[in-house]
């Protein structure tokens, strides 16, 4: 099948050119992002193939569909950037990469923790200006605190296990997986509100959908413990950056990791070095010393990345051939998760430490 990547680095070439070795698709790359400017480029292909930034709104995909496309290959889990209803009104099929490597998120996810505890970002660069003092560096032992994770699907199952690891209590917080079945080791599941204030540290691992826009607002901050950690490698739009930046301006909120930036599509995979970036809130976010931010990268493992190629080339055969996939995003996708705040449906349970996460299939869809 004719496929046209956009947003496509050298990276993306490298482990698609060569998982395609067993596919034999007809692969064209462009770096350039998809949008009203670029979609002519898509002209004769029967799929496209995007990422997490390009634009895929009603309008754009009526003219991929005018321009015979039928195939949207998205090489990535999340599908928030895709109008998914206008794509089934113009009978475009929506197909992604529901799994790849949770681990590479979940360890992201720790990076950041680690960073912003023991200040990591702060040490380095005194200790490459022969500034070896450790006044303002204290940090605080993970063991014991309490880690709140909102989300448990693969990512979120494997950062709990993980942060078991550490010796962390923790809460999770999931509104489609409050009973007995979803049980995680070593886990307890509780309600939003009793999550946000119990929590020294909040990690958000669900999806970004109309019910998840700005989960964590005004509201949801002052609830929070003072001087706690927030910390989203989900989607930018789960957080009010505004709200966020309020409630580190008054010290409330103790320190923010982000993988994601709600507005990231103007700026994150492009070297802009030389521009005058004009995001206020985004170079606001930049001043506080305990704020640390990485470029959407948690994904970025060799590992991850092979799979990805893997996943996305065998999607589109699979469409080629007619053939069922879970993989198919459909519209209710979207459906609104339970209202409720999810009830604590899952008791702690003491397990040995070492078992393995129990980890939904890598087939399965949310
Ligand atoms: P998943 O589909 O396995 O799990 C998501 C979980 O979130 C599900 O159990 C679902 O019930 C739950 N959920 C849905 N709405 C919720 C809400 N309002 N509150 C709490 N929980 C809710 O997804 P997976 O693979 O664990 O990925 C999670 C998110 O991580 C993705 O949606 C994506 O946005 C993000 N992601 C980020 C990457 C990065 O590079 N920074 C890479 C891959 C995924």
């Amino acid at each position: 099948m004719r496929v046209q990547f956009f947003s496509a680095r050298s990276y993306d070439l490298r482990e698609f050119t060569a998982a395609n070795a067993r596919y034999g698709h007809e692969l064209s790359f462009l770096e350039a992002r998809l949008g009203a400017q670029t979609l002519a480029l898509a002209a004769g292909h029967a799929a496209v193939c995007t990422f997490v930034n390009d634009v895929l709104d009603e309008p754009i995909l009526r003219r991929l569909a005018d321009g015979g496309t039928r195939l949207i290959a998205l090489r990535c889990a999340g599908f928030n950037q895709v109008d998914l209803r206008a794509a089934d009104e113009l009978g475009l099929t929506v197909l992604r990469v529901p799994a790849y490597s949770p681990h590479a998120v979940a360890e992201h996810t720790v990076g950041l923790i680690l960073t912003l505890n023991r200040q990591f970002h702060r040490a380095y660069n005194r200790v490459r200006e022969n500034n070896f003092l450790i006044d303002g560096l204290e940090g605080f032992d993970l063991h014991g605190k309490t880690v709140g994770v909102i989300g448990s699907g693969r990512i979120g199952r494997v950062f709990v296990h993980i942060m078991r690891g550490f010796g962390c209590r923790l809460l999770v917080h999931d509104p489609q997986l409050c009973g007995v079945d979803s049980c995680i080791e070593g886990a307890t599941f509780v309600a939003l509100p009793e999550l946000f204030s119990a929590a020294d540290i909040v990690s958000l691992h669900c999806p970004l959908t109309p019910d998840s826009h700005h989960l964590i607002d005004d509201a949801a901050l002052a609830r929070m413990k003072p001087g706690a950690m927030l910390i989203n490698t989900s989607r930018g739009g789960l957080l009010d950056t505004e709200a966020v930046i309020r409630a580190l301006k008054s010290r409330h909120l103790g320190a923010l990791g982000l993988d994601v930036y709600e507005q990231e599509g103007d700026l994150f995979y492009e070297d802009l070095s030389s521009t005058v970036v004009t995001d206020d809130l985004f170079q606001r976010l930049l001043t506080f010393p305990n704020v640390v931010i990485t470029a959407h990268q948690a994904f970025f493992t060799r590992e991850a990345l092979a799979s990805i190629a893997e996943t996305t080339l065998a999607n589109i055969a699979d469409f080629e051939a007619g053939r069922a996939t879970p993989n198919r995003v459909l519209p209710d996708l979207l459906r609104a998760v339970p209202s409720s705040q999810g009830g604590p449906g899952c008791a702690a349970t003491s397990g040995s430490g070492d078992a393995e996460v129990p980890l939904a299939s890598d087939k399965d869809g949310p």
